[in-house]
Formats: structure tokens, sequence, C-alpha cells
């Protein structure tokens, strides 16, 4: 009997096209990822911005050009104060890091949400991260105290006070925190559930819906082969006929 030795298929890099510009992940599971090892929730949000480390860096490398990620939002004051605290103590060594790696990765920071109950320290820190990313080219959208509804009654505060009449769509468009880019194309939660939480209400309107079970910590670039796949074996038709 010969064994001949397979040989190995080369791997085939996905890069993305325009038509997958924007990739925006809701990164649920990490305090189911850290209760199944017995562990403090504060471990799974530990491992969930590593993994958001990795992820951010895996889709630059496919070429996509804007990543948004759902870190906080405005209903996550109501977990206990010790979760809050650990969140925004990963948060600010998130900053740190985006300081280190914003030039080799071209990235733009922005923070997208209310960080009106922000310490002053981090609003700093939030505010130089920005200004000093602003020339780059790929964007990184971190939705930090966010809410869909409280960024449309944001909008449409904006335009009440400056007295706009007849509005359109692209009127609210530009009064979005996300009015410097484009909508998302891919929506991708992680850990099961099948909601949108307040995320890109108005943004998420054609974007296309990846579920998955896998917990945001142990999410991979596999993974995000995997939505990026299933987004390219859909149509999308927004609202026509194709
Ligand atoms: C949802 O999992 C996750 C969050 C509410 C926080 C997301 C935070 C991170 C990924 C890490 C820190 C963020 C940054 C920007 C460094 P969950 O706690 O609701 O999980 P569960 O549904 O299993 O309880």
């Amino acid at each position: 009997m010969f064994l001949f030795k397979k040989k190995s298929k080369p791997v085939e890099k996905r890069i993305c096209d325009e038509r997958l510009s924007h990739i925006a992940f809701i990164m649920d599971g990490n305090g189911r990822w850290a209760k199944r090892r017995g562990l403090p929730r504060e471990y799974g949000h530990k491992k969930g911005a590593e993994v958001l480390r990795k992820i951010a860096r895996y889709c630059g490398d496919i070429n996509i050009k804007v990543v948004t990620v759902y870190a906080f939002s405005t209903e996550n004051w109501k977990r206990p104060k010790h979760e809050v605290d650990a969140i925004m103590e990963l948060l600010d060594e998130y900053l740190d890091f985006l300081f280190t790696t914003m030039e080799k990765d071209d990235v733009q920071v922005h923070f997208i949400g209310d960080n009106s109950p922000l310490t002053d320290a981090l609003k700093e820190k939030i505010a130089k991260v920005e200004s000093d990313s602003a020339h780059y080219h790929r964007i990184l959208n971190v939705a930090l105290n966010y809410g869909g509804r409280d960024e449309l009654v944001h909008a449409f505060n904006s335009l009440a006070s400056e007295g706009k009449k007849d509005i359109t769509e692209e009127d609210v468009a530009q009064r979005l925190y996300t009015a410097h880019c484009g909508d998302p194309d891919l929506i991708v939660r992680t850990a099961g559930e099948q909601r949108l939480s307040n995320f890109l209400l108005w943004q998420a309107a054609y974007s296309e819906f990846y579920f998955t079970d896998t917990l945001w910590p142990d999410f991979s670039p596999e993974d995000v082969d995997r939505a990026v796949d299933e987004f390219y074996s859909r149509t999308r038709r927004y609202g026509g006929i194709k």
C-alpha cells in the first residue's frame, strides 16, 4: 500500500471588495464564556478585549475599510458597579493599545455614543486618540455609551435647534454619530441571540445579519471568514428586484 502525502492546498486569502466595506460586531457572550469556566464575568470581558484587538486587525487584513464594535450600551450601566468599572478599565487599556498601533494599522478611531457620563480622564484620552488618528485611512468605530434611540433623539434635537425644515434622510444621517462613514453592510452578533439590542437602528436598514452561537471570546478570524462567505452568498436587493 502506498501512502501519498497529500499536498496541502494553498489557503485562499479573502480580500473583500467594495460590496463589503463596513462590518459591525455585537460582541456578546463574554459573561457566559467566563461562567462556563467558573470565572468572574470580568475575565470574559478581558478575553473579549483581547479578541477585539485580533479581529479588528484581521478585518483590516482582508480589506474591510470600516469596523464598528458595540463595547458598551446606554443600558449597560444597569450592571453591577464592579463589572462596569472593569469594562471602563479595559477600555482605558484599549486606548493605550490604539495609540501604539493606529499608525501601523492605518486606522482612524472614532468613539460613537454619548460620552458625557465618562470620567474627564477617559474623555481626554478619547479626544486625543481621535485627533491623533484623524489622518489615517481605515475606520474603527467604538460604540461606547451608545444607544440607537439615544442617537436618533440627539440627531432630531440638533435638527430642531438648527430650525431645520423639510428634513431629509440625508439631514438625519449627517447628524448621527456615524456621519463620517457609511452604513454597515454586515452586522455580526455572537453568542446566539438574534436581536439588535438598540445598536445602529437607523444604519441597519439594509444591513445583512449574521448570527453565530460562538461566544465573543471564542470568536476567531475563521469565524470572520464564515460571516464574509455568508455575506457574499446573499443577494442584496434594497427593496428592488434583481
Ligand atoms: C456582552 O457580553 C459584552 C459587553 C456588554 C461588553 C463588551 C466588552 C468587551 C468586548 C471588552 C471591553 C471593550 C473594549 C472596547 C476594550 P455579556 O457580558 O452581555 O455576555 P453574556 O450575554 O454572556 O452575559
